[in-house]
């Protein structure tokens, strides 16, 4: 099989790494990719958001296969392009990926199904968002309701902070077209737990469930980020209630999507927090998770790229998952600055002791070559993945993997995974409401 991979980041990394150990995979292209994909895979200079260059690159190539990592492609309709053209895609079509694009899809879909998410209201205008805020308690969120780069989402902690997101949305237009519409939204406390899920448009195969980190800094303090570390599976969530989360969550939005003649296939990311009013859907990705993906791919026992070319073809039937033993976890390392900023062109060394090390694998997120060298080229810069027996020795080898490796700035968060550790090992509870409402 000739495969695209779409994206350049740590998760196309680790598709790009798991399909080239499939039998299956005859030549992999990333588009744009990084210096860690060039050396398993031909990158290809196409950014990823370039429909008719991918187009035209996958029909003169005879790509079979194309999986697309990030959401900007899909909600911009590459699936949809694609399959029109006579290529296949392990990705939704435009309209099944709103369930990322538009918040208040997703809301309408979590209604249709019957699925629990927090209390919301929609707005079109400044004074509608005021007349709601008016009356409200805080903290709330205010969510601009398309794709805003990862920073559409504002946690107000009082009516002043609420007044200037509503004022950065409809008056300063920093989102853009995605600020059209907002979301004013209950504010949601709880453990989060990221469920990726393989959908074929017709049957569904959960992966195992991860966590991620989001603040900068240890002890979730500091801005958000894409994600500065993660850990799979996640103790406490267990089969279970990955069963019941398919039967409550994935399957009702995904019959809600079929009712509107929206099939979807690709990954289904189920964002769920377990608060202590129960289990509720915080929200949905229409891809693979990032760092997600590098905690939890190295686990699985498994072809992935098999997987991928069953549910683009509608057969997932009867296809299962099988994982190793072991809990990965991985962390993030990221560049001077970030997240308000980012620090390119600084020399990274130490990734070959740190990718000789027992499995450890280096992920590459940002990094670009530049002669013979790997250098810095974005926010996040690696993920280094390791396999352990037990969170503890995994975290212990993710953590000596990232002692290898040194570039100007460098920013770790120092406690990944260290809760996976106590948790796994009885001294507390990751879900201490418990998992109601996931039955
Ligand atoms: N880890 C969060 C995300 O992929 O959106």
């Amino acid at each position: 099989m000739r495969v695209l991979v779409v994206g350049g980041g740590g998760r196309e990394h680790a598709l790009v790494h798991s399909f080239a150990r499939s039998p299956h995979a005859e030549r992999i292209f990333c588009a744009p990719g990084n210096a860690g994909t060039a050396g398993i895979a031909d990158n290809i200079g196409v950014g990823s958001e370039d429909l008719p260059a991918l187009l035209e690159f996958a029909s003169r190539e005879g790509v079979d296969l194309t999986v697309v990592g990030p959401e900007a492609p899909l909600v911009l309709g590459i699936a949809d392009l694609f399959e029109e053209h006579g290529l296949r895609v392990f990705g939704p079509s435009q309209a099944a990926a709103r369930l990322e694009g538009s918040k208040v899809f997703a809301k309408e879909m979590l209604g249709a199904g019957g699925v629990a998410t927090g209390a919301y209201s929609r707005h079109e205008t400044a004074a509608s968002a005021a007349a709601h805020l008016a009356g409200a308690s805080y903290p709330l969120v205010i969510k601009a309701d398309g794709l805003a780069a990862g920073k559409g989402v504002l946690i107000c902690a009082d009516a002043a902070a609420a007044e200037a997101a509503v004022e950065a949305c409809f008056v300063a237009r920093e989102f853009g077209d995605a600020g059209d519409v907002l979301i004013i939204e209950e504010y949601l406390t709880g453990a989060e737990v990221s469920l990726l899920v393989l959908c074929d448009g017709k049957d569904a195969l959960p992966l195992a469930p991860a966590q991620d980190y989001k603040r900068i800094f240890a002890g979730d303090q500091g801005p958000n980020t894409g994600g500065m570390g993660s850990y799979c599976p996640v103790p406490g969530f267990e089969q279970k209630a990955i069963d019941a989360a398919m039967e409550h969550v994935v399957e009702p939005v995904v019959a809600a999507l079929r009712k509107r003649d929206i099939v979807y296939r690709g990954v289904l990311y189920a964002g769920l927090i377990v608060t202590e009013a129960g289990v509720k859907v915080l929200e949905f990705n229409c891809r693979f998770g990032d760092p997600e993906t590098q905690a939890v791919l190295p686990r699985l026992d498994g072809d992935l790229l098999e997987m991928c070319a069953a549910a683009s073809a509608g057969a997932l039937a009867g296809v299962k998952a099988a994982w190793k033993p072991q809990e990965c976890v991985t962390v993030v390392m990221a560049s001077a600055g970030y997240p308000a900023s980012s620090h390119k062109g600084d020399l990274i060394e130490g990734l070959d002791a740190a990718g000789a090390l027992d499995d450890v694998t280096v992920f590459h997120a940002g990094t670009a070559l530049r002669g013979g060298d790997v250098v810095t080229a974005g926010g996040r810069v690696l993920a280094v993945s390791a396999l352990g027996h037990g969170f503890a020795e995994a975290r212990e080898r993710a953590y000596e993997g990232v002692s290898h490796i040194s570039f100007d700035g460098a920013q770790t968060r120092a406690d990944i995974a260290a809760r996976a550790v106590r948790a796994a090992a009885g001294e507390i509870s990751l879900f201490p409401h418990g998992l109601e409402g996931l039955r």
